[in-house]
């Protein structure tokens, strides 16, 4: 063996017991009491947790967006993301009208390549069909590896907008490809009229992006799209869940017995729409924006029961300049937050101080995202499985600021957040990549995950 991981308390989805891990050649091969090898390194892990690496399903990396690009390529991105235990990371490709899926993809992966600091995945963002002839291609991006293709039902001047039609043929489509259709679920047209009076008005503060996208905007599109996919009998992943009547459609859809999984981020799950009043409320400018506490409580409450199946990050940071060109215009700031270093310390800080329990972070963080994208060797720990762990102390004191990121923005929502219990090491297939606040790894290191399909 090349390395084990002593006596950790080592967690899976259905229970957490201490355990020695042996990993050889970047897989897990041995789990079980008093492992040896004299060539092997051995790390004690002793009062720590042993955890899968996260699972990111949902970035945007070096994404062009409201007028300039997110502030994190593929290398500064996915470093940020092995220094909070995130071992893969999911960006989506925006296919642009003319061009092909896997022509897309294979662009992004090519920006990718060379600096991913750790595993790393597609979904594609289709924008158009191309005539029908995209839909054609679907069978060849599933051999391809990417199985899984998001509608935009919002961003209608950004040019990434689909109707109706597109996504209902969209999930047709997807029952005999073996895809699943991702959606970001709010009604653009209830946005415009909304937006065209508040400026008419001379309403520009950040608030008003909330007023103006509040609840019923998102939970309008939430229902249309599972009244869609439950009429085509399509399966459908709704992300950045963020409002209740939302999670009352997607918990009344799944006890009915449909395919319907919904993710949230941890900026629903700790920030409210109040942030919008602050002075720096345009730096929580995202769509959806943050909303109420009865939101939020609901959004924990559907990730406790098992109707929230995925906790991922919507990673899209930009600057604090370009942010500010918003100042006096809500309309102008780009939509988007930080959050990929913040992913899985903030979910395990929930473990730690009792609000859900450790298997409940990895299963939400790692387990589901790899069984729902079809990574097979990933989200677990099991022997044969990929060697991406992570130690964490549940002892350590951590307070997030900008300065012990590994981004490359310049200010972040999360700003002197307090967490109980961090990561101290993450491992990448067997290496080491990240070390009690220093990333150790690799550029380039960082390997193209190809997913498998769904059973048709
Ligand atoms: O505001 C956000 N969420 N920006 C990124 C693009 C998206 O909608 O996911
Ligand atoms: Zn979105
Ligand atoms: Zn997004």
């Amino acid at each position: 063996m090349d390395l084990i991981v002593k006596n950790g308390s080592v967690v899976t989805p259905s229970e957490t017991f201490v355990a020695d891990i042996g990993v050889s050649g970047g897989k897990i091969v041995a789990i079980g009491k008093d492992l040896s090898d004299p060539k092997a390194t051995v790390v004690d892990a002793g009062g720590k947790y042993v955890l899968p690496g996260a699972i990111d399903v949902h970035t945007h990396l070096a994404m062009p967006f409201g007028g300039t690009v997110s502030a994190d390529d593929y290398e500064s991105g996915t470093r940020a993301a092995a220094c909070g235990g995130v071992t893969t990371v999911f960006d989506y490709a925006i296919q642009r009208k003319g061009k092909g899926i896997v022509e897309t993809v294979s662009e992004r992966r090519k920006m990718a390549e060379p600096g991913a600091c750790v595993d790393f995945a597609f979904h594609c963002a289709i924008t158009d069909l191309n005539g029908g002839a995209l839909l054609d291609e679907f069978p060849a991006a599933v051999e391809y590896g990417v199985p899984s293709f998001k509608c935009f039902m919002v961003y209608k001047k950004e040019g990434m907008m689909v109707d109706d039609g597109t996504l209902a043929k969209i999930l047709q489509k997807s029952k005999e490809a073996g895809t699943l259709t991702n959606v970001h679920a709010e009604n653009p047209d209830v946005i415009d009229v909304n937006v065209a009076k508040f400026l008419a008005e001379g309403k520009t503060s950040a608030w008003y992006h909330y007023l103006s996208r509040p609840e019923y905007v998102e939970a309008e599109a939430d229902v249309r799209a599972i009244h869609w996919a439950k009429s085509m009998d399509a399966p459908l992943y709704i992300v950045h869940l963020a409002n209740k009547e939302g999670v009352d459609a997607v918990t009344k859809a799944r006890d009915e017995g449909y395919e319907i999984y919904a993710e949230t981020c941890p900026q629903y799950l700790h920030f409210t729409s109040e942030v919008y009043k602050r002075e720096d409320g345009r730096n929580f400018v995202c769509s959806p924006p943050m909303k109420g506490a009865e939101s939020q409580a609901a959004l924990w409450a559907a990730l406790k029961r098992g109707d929230i199946s995925v906790v991922a990050t919507d990673h899209c940071p930009f600057n604090q300049a370009e942010k500010d060109w918003g100042k006096d215009n809500f309309t102008k700031i780009p939509n988007g937050c930080a959050g990929i270093e913040n992913l899985y310390p903030f979910m395990l800080d929930a473990a730690n101080t009792g609000k859900i329990s450790f298997q409940k972070a990895v299963e939400v963080c790692a387990a589901n995202p790899a069984k729902i994208f079809g990574c097979e060797t990933k989200g677990s720990l099991a022997v044969g499985k990929d060697a991406d762990i992570v130690i964490y102390d549940p002892a350590k004191k951590f307070t997030i600021s900008t300065s012990n990121m590994h981004s490359k923005y310049d200010h972040t929502i999360w700003e002197g957040v307090s967490l109980k219990g961090y990561p101290v090491q993450t491992y990448l297939r067997g290496a080491l990549v990240y070390d009690n606040g220093k990333f150790v790894g690799t550029p380039g290191a960082g390997q193209f995950v190809k997913r498998k399909g769904r059973p048709v």
